[in-house]
């Protein structure tokens, strides 16, 4: 049986970001209710337990507390920023109410002969983010670090193995972070650090089957990692339960149809459905110039097209989604900062409101990086898994403007170049996104003794780590030459191919 660590969730934004270090450490994290009752926890194989942040005010009335039992439990408990403040307050210590959110580094110096702190070097620069903060320890406990703000900012009980953190040890930014989750596992909780990803399969396909039983399933599949690795986890859990439909709305990529017929209809023998809208997505686009409407357009006939599909399929229960976990955190609004919607995104949402169908997410909780591990597990290829993300709009946001036929096959035909030309330089893993664009803008030319008048290609290849800052790849020359005069040469229509050196801020990734 798996050693697991419990994570109460408290609701912090970084509950998840604290179970994602655990995982990296091969141990098993599971994110769990803040109330979860210690019967619960008992059928665990435990090793130890977590106390996340959270918004809340311990010295609000009724803020969130854990089962208080827990304390009795025998097995250590590290308190994280609200944790600490929750547990302090519920064992006998004081916590004040502070005015002004402490919010930002604090220089961390501590004992470095403490189990939490081996190998590190005092001081540290840590991340904080706290209101409330413990001005009294409960009995037992003393102070094992501090910063210029507080006196408290790691304390512990060693005889009992309580410990606690008024700093994110979980977020990049704090120093030796991962250290102090490893110290906590490896040298208090006495975790193996035996678990991998691959264990996280059997898991997952109870709680789909438990979740689902006989009932039916739908799945929008696009083609890309997210919606592909469900649809290969919900198949293997459920079998022909689940159906996949696959709308080509005519904004796909060369080939994109077919490929995914292949892998999901042929050889993993899905029920697969593809639904063919191609002129209906088109004739609604005609005419339409500006990128917010064809991305609302594109969602709304979205929407419309996968209904009618699954009222043919007949009685359906759940939609099955590729939720990640940095979907979640990008939804969701951060303290402080005021939401602007710079492109509406639209593929997050709606759906299943209007279908009224409960939702299956069964990798939220995961990073991207640990669904395309899931993947392979699940027999997925590599080049689907190590694909660039392609955006739900497709190639209309491609297309600088109004969506035509013509500008379509042209994007179509200098993309898979541009494609074919990074895969085989072994460029393509290196990047974040390689992609043209289409500039309906003609330019003059000479091709042979004749004066030509053809449209523009934009090449954008960037590098990033997570699409929110982005900067243009520094490609060898050489290949971007043999991409432009390939581009010029083979698709008839182009006449000039130009490298986009914008980087992201102030300009985006996409160009719509
Ligand atoms: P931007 O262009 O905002 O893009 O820098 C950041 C990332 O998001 C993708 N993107 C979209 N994805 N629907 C999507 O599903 C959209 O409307 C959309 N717009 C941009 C973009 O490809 C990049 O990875």
């Amino acid at each position: 049986m798996a050693e697991v660590i419990a994570i109460l969730d408290f609701g912090s934004q970084y509950t998840q970001v604290i179970a994602r270090r655990i995982r990296e450490c091969q141990v098993y994290s599971k994110v769990l209710p803040y109330n979860i009752s210690v019967e619960e926890l008992k059928k665990e194989n435990l090793k130890g337990i977590i106390f996340s942040g959270g918004p809340s005010s311990v010295l609000s009335e009724g803020s969130p507390r854990p089962d208080s039992e827990i304390f009795n439990l025998g097995v250590p408990v590290l308190g994280v920023c609200y944790g600490l403040q929750v547990m302090g307050l519920m064992l006998g210590g004081v916590v004040e109410k502070s005015i002004h959110r402490e919010y930002g580094h604090g220089i961390l110096k501590f004992d470095v002969n403490d189990a939490l702190f081996k190998g590190l070097k005092s001081p540290l620069r840590v991340w904080n983010s706290h209101g409330d903060r413990l001005i009294e320890m409960p009995e037992g406990f003393e102070a094992i670090a501090s910063t210029e703000n507080s006196g408290y900012a790691a304390i512990e009980d060693v005889k009992r193995h309580f410990y606690a953190l008024q700093f994110h040890p979980e977020v990049a930014h704090s120093e030796g972070g991962l250290s102090i989750i490893k110290n906590f596992l490896f040298e208090i909780c006495g975790c193996r650090g035996d678990w991998n990803m691959a264990q996280i399969v059997p898991e997952a396909i109870k709680k789909i089957q438990s979740t689902v039983g006989m009932a039916h399933v739908i799945l929008g599949l696009s083609g890309g990692v997210d919606s592909s690795v469900v649809a290969a986890l919900v198949h293997r859990a459920i079998g022909d339960q689940l159906t996949c439909v696959f709308v080509d709305n005519g904004l796909l990529r060369k080939g994109e149809n077919t490929e995914v017929q292949e892998l999901f209809g042929q050889h993993f023998h899905m029920d697969l459905r593809v639904v063919d809208a191609k002129n209906k997505f088109l004739d609604a686009l005609a005419g339409v110039e500006d990128p917010e409407k064809k991305r609302k357009i594109i969602g709304g006939l979205f929407i419309d097209t996968f209904d009618d599909a699954v009222r043919e399929i007949g009685v359906v229960e759940f939609l099955a989604q590729g939720t990640i976990y940095p979907d979640i955190i990008e939804s969701m609004p951060i303290a402080g900062c005021p939401a602007s919607v710079i492109k509406s995104h639209h593929n997050v949402g709606g759906l299943p409101e209007r279908m009224k169908l409960k939702l299956l997410e069964p990798i939220r909780e995961l990073f991207k990086d640990e669904v395309r591990i899931l993947g392979k597990e699940l027999g997925l290829p590599d080049n689907l898994l190590l694909r660039h993300p392609f955006p739900g709009p497709g190639l209309a946001v491609r297309i600088i403007g109004e969506v035509k036929e013509d500008y379509l096959k042209i994007l179509r035909d200098a993309d898979s170049i541009l494609i074919e030309e990074l895969r085989s330089s072994d460029q393509y893993n290196e990047v974040w996104q390689a992609f043209c664009v289409f500039l309906p803008i003609k330019t003059v030319g000479v091709k042979g003794d004749e004066r030509t008048h053809d449209y523009t290609i934009a090449v954008r290849v960037v590098e990033s780590e997570d699409a929110m800052t982005a900067d243009w790849a520094r490609l060898p020359y050489d290949l971007l030459q043999k991409v432009s005069s390939r581009i010029v040469n083979e698709v008839h229509g182009v006449g000039r191919v130009v490298y986009d050196i914008t980087s992201k801020p102030p300009g985006t990734i996409e160009w719509e």
